[in-house]
């Protein structure tokens, strides 16, 4: 499964990123004119980025890590896809500053206790079949009181409901999944939808519940802060009432 799904994201990346964003030189002109709305979903209003130590686990394309290195932050990205990587060290070239990608398995990742905050968004946890590999990898990362925040596919609307039909007016769903199985399940790359070379391409996921993955945060030795849950975002009537979304929040807390 792991090597599959390693494939599937070294294949035809760099090319999807340019369909959807444009080069990396016109991209980041687009990043740099509001950075923070890049990464609003995931720090609160107001974080002072200067000097903090940011770690953004499964980065992918770097978009988000640009953009706090552009707000004053000192961002490594662990990916291993070296598609994504091409494109995360043209737009920080583009843009005048620095990131430190690393392109590697975040399994072979060994970090130091050095971060501020970890970080890792939409499309994560799935890629484990061990959750508490992540979440200690997360945990040894941080600084004391550092923060890990996780933000992912919401499992109702992933494992439990499917939907057909691509305008509200149509739109109609069945809970017809199982919320329990521990299955993996075959699903489309990603980035698939914006490339034509990898349009068949597959990857293994193994689904989470929302239990499992805060008891694994929590077993793990985190301090659970907040587990919001959250419809689409991008419109108020489209799958209104189905969770979509959710973010953890937690920090290293000594008791
Ligand atoms: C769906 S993306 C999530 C990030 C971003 N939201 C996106 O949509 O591109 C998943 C990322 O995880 C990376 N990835 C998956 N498994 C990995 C692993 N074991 N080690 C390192 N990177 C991994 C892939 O290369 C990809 O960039």
């Amino acid at each position: 499964m792991e090597k599959r799904n390693e494939n599937a994201w070294n294949l035809d990346t760099y090319k999807a990123w340019v369909e959807r964003f444009g080069e990396p030189a016109t991209f980041m002109e687009v990043i740099k004119k509001d950075p923070f709305k890049r990464v609003k979903d995931i720090f609160e209003l107001g974080t002072d980025f200067k000097g903090k130590k940011v770690l953004n686990l499964m980065g992918s394309n770097g978009n988000r890590a640009v953009a706090l290195a552009v707000l004053g932050a000192e961002v490594t990205v662990v990916d291993y896809s070296e598609g994504n990587a091409a494109y995360a060290m043209n737009l920080a070239e583009a843009g005048g500053i620095s990131i430190d990608y690393k392109c590697m398995r975040v399994e072979d990742f060994e970090p130091d206790f050095e971060y501020d905050y970890v970080f890792a968004e939409m499309g994560i946890l799935h890629y484990f079949t061990d959750l508490s590999l992540f979440f200690g990898l997360c945990y040894r990362s941080l600084k004391e009181n550092g923060k890990c925040i996780v933000k992912d596919f919401h499992p109702v609307s992933t494992k439990l409901i499917s939907s057909r039909g691509h305008t509200a007016k149509i739109r109609k769903h069945k809970v017809d999944g199982d919320y329990f199985s521990t299955a993996l399940v075959e699903k489309k790359v990603a980035f698939s939808k914006y490339s034509t070379g990898a349009a068949d391409e597959t990857v293994y996921l193994r689904q989470w519940t929302l239990g499992e993955i805060v008891t694994s945060a929590a077993g793990s030795g985190f301090w659970i802060e907040t587990l919001e849950e959250n419809p689409n975002q991008s419109s108020e009537q489209f799958d209104k009432g189905i969770p979509k979304t959710f973010i953890l929040r937690a920090e290293k807390r000594s008791v």
